[in-house]
């Protein structure tokens, strides 16, 4: 019988160049999507998903991400004396509260790769599998991806799972891609990824995107992982290295993804709320003629 996943580790502490001069300031985690940041996202999936605690990997430079997640008292009592008593409950019930929250903060002083992120969060991770949540990839509609994991994960035989969609023959060269070996339903069995491969070496279309679910010994193993692509500690590399030991499968999830680290993919993002909400109709009819219809992608 396998563990329950009771930590989620959010690596926030990245420097977001795509988005400049956006993140001169501004945390790319804090970025909204309309109103809602990024990070907010990807909390209320791990809140969904039955997390436990959730561990953030910031930077000094970025303390605006924990003013965000945790309950600011002074401003709800601000809120209220001004007569916006439900927007204050609103900002109550999404924020982290230090009393009831299970919350850690620690920093990655220098950014040496997302690897290196995850290995800073190792001594505050409860026992047993933890999950890797990357807020910039924006995953919408579904029953949310870090549930859906959850649920394969406890089926699954393998210690490792990567959250995968299929992409284009010519999109291959943009993702990790995994190595399928089996499939049974949306449960994908692996034996490797191979890290952007061109189209016609690549061993599938199923593109690894952020969401993880990893053994503890991922620790280990990125313990003693060297750089790797863009001379950073990768992740994918430390999890090909452990996956003999532990095994790996992906999980085709099934709502939309959002490459939010992007620009474009950012505003399909927007462009895929706002669509479906009445809210913007006039706006979108203003602009496109018509409102364009929601789509799935992949940017
Ligand atoms: P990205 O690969 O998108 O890198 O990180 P980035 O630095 O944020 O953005 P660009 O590419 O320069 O525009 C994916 C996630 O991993 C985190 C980021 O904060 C983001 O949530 N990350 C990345 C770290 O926490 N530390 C790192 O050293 C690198």
């Amino acid at each position: 019988m396998k563990q329950k996943i009771r930590t989620a580790i959010f690596p926030v502490a990245g420097l977001g160049t795509r988005f400049l001069p956006a993140t001169k300031a501004t945390p790319k985690e804090l970025l909204p999507v309309i109103d809602t940041p990024l990070i907010q996202y990807a909390i209320d999936e791990a809140r969904d998903a039955g997390i436990e605690r959730l561990v953030f990997v910031s930077h000094p430079s970025k303390t605006a991400i924990e003013r965000h997640v945790m309950d600011d008292a002074v401003l709800r009592r601000e809120l209220k004396e001004r007569g916006k008593g439900a927007l204050a409950r609103e900002l109550a019930q999404t924020a982290l509260c230090p009393v009831e929250d299970d919350v850690v903060f620690t920093m990655q002083e220098e950014q040496l790769g997302l690897g290196h992120a995850v290995l800073c969060a190792r001594d505050h991770v409860l026992p047993g599998p933890v999950a890797v949540l990357l807020p910039d990839d924006l995953i919408l509609g579904g029953q949310g991806c870090l549930s859906e994991m959850a649920e394969a994960y406890a089926r699954s035989e393998a210690g490792h799972m990567v959250a995968t969609m299929t992409v284009a023959p010519e999109d291959t060269r943009k993702y990790g891609i995994l190595s399928v070996t089996g499939q049974s339903g949306a449960l994908l069995s692996a034996d490797g990824m191979v890290e952007k491969p061109e189209p016609e070496v690549a061993p599938s279309r199923e593109a690894v995107v952020g969401r993880y679910v990893l053994d503890p010994s991922i620790f280990a193993a990125l313990e003693t992982q060297g750089t790797g692509a863009g001379g950073e500690i990768q992740l994918t590399d430390a999890i090909a290295r452990s996956t003999g030991a532990t095994g790996l499968c992906g999980l085709r999830f099934s709502g939309t993804r959002f490459d939010c680290g992007s620009k474009a993919g950012m505003l399909r993002a927007i462009l895929h709320l706002a669509s479906s909400d009445p809210e913007y109709a006039d706006v979108l009819q203003e602009h496109f003629g018509a409102a364009p219809r929601p789509r799935s992608q992949a940017a």
